[in-house]
């Protein structure tokens, strides 16, 4: 927000759980002490919140602030409100009409999406502009950073034991170095207390919650989030298995995509690139994809790329493309920022 200049237009007061009273963050203007973010009289008083504070605090909040007849506008990037018909979940380069009828309409509650969802759609949004999503598998590959600050570290954390271990006998036999590879990650001193398992030279095909119907909640939210930020009076189905990759902060999905029409690569490629200023395509060489198509590349940056854009060969409309997104931006602080500007205009 300092870096975009977000603070200029506003008289920002930032509120805390822990440490009311202390000073605030440096923007580059005087503002007041840390306020205590569980005051609701004081929070009244705002005609913006933004809170990246997650779900419990938003279920303790917002009820008590809106049944005081605040009609102030809430913004958050917690599930907790997300799919609630008061709430419009907001990605504006995707669905910014959606976000501007519902402001005229009434609404004072935008809340930010689930990150593999708001990548996906940041990537493949000119194919549903275009209506030309019959249906979506995607298979996806997501950084620690979704899991929260104390994943990262012990990803890191991981990556070191795994390193101690392997790192003295690395001039001998690989068969000894993979033995003491795997004896390190089974061994009850290997950091696992956030993840539950090895991440770091492993993977984990689940990330959230069990629904009833075999789905994780992670792997509902696609449909469910995707239909509700786009609007669709029908439907359209979205389905696959999310899956926890060794990464810091960047979510990577292999998409299939069954076409309405049988387009051809470069129509697919056309219409995803001109969707928004962020999304670009990776052409589908080996040298472009290991430059601009991985986590590493993409780390700190909102560029979404996606690449390997080619027909399956199951039959007519049958596409398959991979994309990458920081997870920390477009997956979570960037629609809302973005949106606090919105609801500042
Ligand atoms: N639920 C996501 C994950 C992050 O665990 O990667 C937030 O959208």
């Amino acid at each position: 927000m300092r870096k975009e200049g977000d603070f200029k237009g506003i008289d920002p007061v930032f509120f805390t759980t822990s440490q009311a009273g202390q000073a605030g963050p440096d923007i580059g203007k005087e503002i007041p002490v840390l306020q205590d973010g569980f005051d609701i009289d004081i929070l009244q008083g705002m005609d913006i919140v933004l809170t990246c504070q997650g779900s419990d605090y938003t279920k303790k909040v917002h009820p008590k602030l809106r049944d005081t007849g605040w009609k102030g506008v809430w913004i958050d990037a917690a599930s907790a409100l997300r799919m609630a018909d008061t709430s419009i979940i907001v990605l504006d380069p995707v669905n910014r009409q959606v976000i501007d009828k519902g402001f005229d309409a009434g609404i004072r509650d935008f809340i930010g999406g689930n990150c593999t969802v708001s990548l996906m759609l940041m990537a493949l949004g000119g194919l549903f502009d275009a209506g030309q999503v019959e249906w979506i598998t995607s298979m996806t590959y997501q950084a620690a950073s979704g899991a929260g600050a104390k994943n990262m570290k012990e990803l890191v954390s991981q990556m070191g034991a795994i390193n101690d271990a392997a790192q003295p006998i690395l001039d001998g036999p690989v068969a000894a170095v993979d033995t003491a590879v795997v004896e390190t990650m089974r061994g009850a001193a290997f950091p696992t207390d956030n993840f539950g398992a090895p991440l770091a030279g492993s993977l984990i095909p689940w990330i959230d919650v069990p629904m009833e119907n075999g789905q994780t909640r992670e792997e509902w939210k696609g449909v469910a989030e995707t239909n509700k930020i786009l609007e669709n009076e029908t439907p359209i189905p979205i389905d696959g298995t999310c899956v926890r990759i060794g990464t810091m902060r960047c979510h990577s999905q292999a998409i299939t995509v069954k076409l309405k029409d049988d387009l051809d690569v470069a129509e697919v490629e056309r219409l995803i690139a001109s969707a928004n200023d962020w999304v670009k395509v990776v052409p589908n060489t080996k040298e472009e994809t290991l430059k601009d198509l991985t986590p590493t590349a993409v780390t700190g940056t909102l560029t979404v790329p996606v690449g390997r854009i080619r027909k399956l060969n199951l039959g007519p409309g049958y596409i398959t493309l991979f994309t990458v997104g920081d997870q920390l931006l477009w997956g979570a602080a960037e629609p809302v920022r973005r949106m606090l500007n919105i609801a500042v205009e």
